[in-house]
């Protein structure tokens, strides 16, 4: 089965449908274990909702399991949270069946659903932060978001259920047929997907989760992944990842054709650990960017190695600093090391993205060709410095 639903509360039903055919999220951010997409049907005395459509690319699960809900002819509502395509790509046709409903979603959402999503531009209507409609007992408030992940982003609340539908907010890959985090954690990639979507809307995030935090809602309800009954664990990570706060950790990220590089990276690690961080010593060249973009954040320390190739640095470095250029990443300090045949240049470019992002540089070493047992020592102690930085500031 490439989808279930789940009575969450009476009449409310989550739909998952869970995507493991394609390789990539955004075609690009690699899903190893999946990921899903949750679509919610809210019925009530007088009406009933959809809240969220689907990928279109999971056209055929989404409407065989939204009739298996219910008529979709009988849906009043059809509320777009975010009209990035995994979510509104079905919401077009919802809307061709359900010829008495009435598309509700943010401003924005309605300007970019009827260039992206091909919305019905007649039966629309915009609602604005506070606003609720009524569904008889059941009544949908809505919270605007935006930023979260796109300028068109809301929360919509159910007022009686105490559940708080999020959209990307709080989502999470995994193509897993638990409903909650709580009943298997491990089948949730928060981190990754917190990094790679939501990370360089932080400042937007924190304050949707503030927003969240003073409704204190019985269940959070994503359109990706898990859906969260435990809220402390939950927004305090979120808080701790929307400020940049970062743990006892450290990064290394080695781009080395030849193991020079990686000698001495392997060593300040070494150096990292003696001052008492957890080091993860991540390949350039094989690493997912999302697992990247996770550690990065997590580290109080950076360390970038990297062999000189062409007069740049290693290309797995070079795309490691566009991503740091695009997800700039805050509250961290760095080092930089790397061997040379001949000219240098490597570390020169790591330097000036470091230096623009504002990222103390702790300390630099470079050495031609192998690494001598004095270079060896040299790293040592430029991981031991990094981390003595880093911890201050914790
Ligand atoms: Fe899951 Fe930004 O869409």
């Amino acid at each position: 089965m490439s989808w279930f639903k789940r009575e969450i509360v009476d009449g409310v039903t989550l739909v998952r449908i869970l995507n493991t055919k394609l390789p990539r999220f955004e075609n690009f951010w690699p899903i190893p274990n999946g990921t899903s997409y949750n679509f919610y049907v809210v019925e009530g005395s007088e009406g009933a909702a959809l809240i969220d459509g689907a990928d279109y690319r999971f056209s055929r699960e989404f409407f065989e399991a939204l009739e298996s809900v219910m008529k979709i002819e009988d849906l009043t509502y059809v509320i777009t949270q975010h009209t990035e395509p995994d979510h509104s790509g079905t919401l077009a046709e919802v809307m061709r069946r359900a010829e008495k409903a009435i598309l509700l979603g943010t401003k924005q959402a309605l300007s970019i659903g009827e260039a992206l999503a091909d919305f019905p531009m007649d039966r629309v209507r915009e609602v604005r932060e506070g606003e609720e409609v009524s569904l008889g007992d059941k009544t949908l408030r809505f919270i605007m978001s935006p930023m979260v992940h796109w300028p068109d982003t809301m929360l919509t609340y159910l007022v009686e259920d105490s559940i708080l539908f999020t959209c990307d907010l709080f989502g999470s890959h995994g193509a897993s047929d638990r409903v909650f985090y709580d009943e298997s954690p491990d089948s949730f990639e928060l981190l990754d997907y917190y990094a790679s979507i939501l990370m360089p809307y932080h400042a937007m995030a924190a304050k949707a989760v503030a927003k969240t935090k003073e409704l204190s809602p019985k269940v959070v309800a994503p359109s990706h992944g898990a859906l969260h009954r435990e809220l402390e664990g939950l927004l305090s990570m979120y808080e701790r990842w929307t400020s940049w706060k970062p743990l006892k950790k450290a990064l290394v990220v080695v781009g080395s054709q030849y193991e020079n590089t990686a000698r001495a990276a392997d060593e300040a690690a070494d150096g990292l650990r003696e001052v008492g961080l957890e080091v993860a010593v991540v390949d350039s060249a094989e690493a997912d960017p999302d697992d990247l973009l996770a550690h990065t954040l997590e580290a109080a320390a950076i360390l970038v190695a990297t062999s000189t190739h062409n007069g740049h640095p290693f290309l797995g470095i070079t795309f490691y600093l566009d991503l740091l250029k695009e997800y700039r990443p805050k509250n961290k300090v760095a080092a930089v090391l790397g061997s040379f045949g001949w000219g240098g240049g490597g570390t020169r470019d790591v330097k000036k993205v470091l230096e623009s992002l504002s990222i103390p540089i702790v300390g630099e070493l470079t050495f031609k060709g192998k690494p001598k047992e004095g270079d060896l020592a040299r790293a040592k102690e430029l991981g031991r410095r990094l981390g003595e930085e880093a911890l201050k500031l914790l």
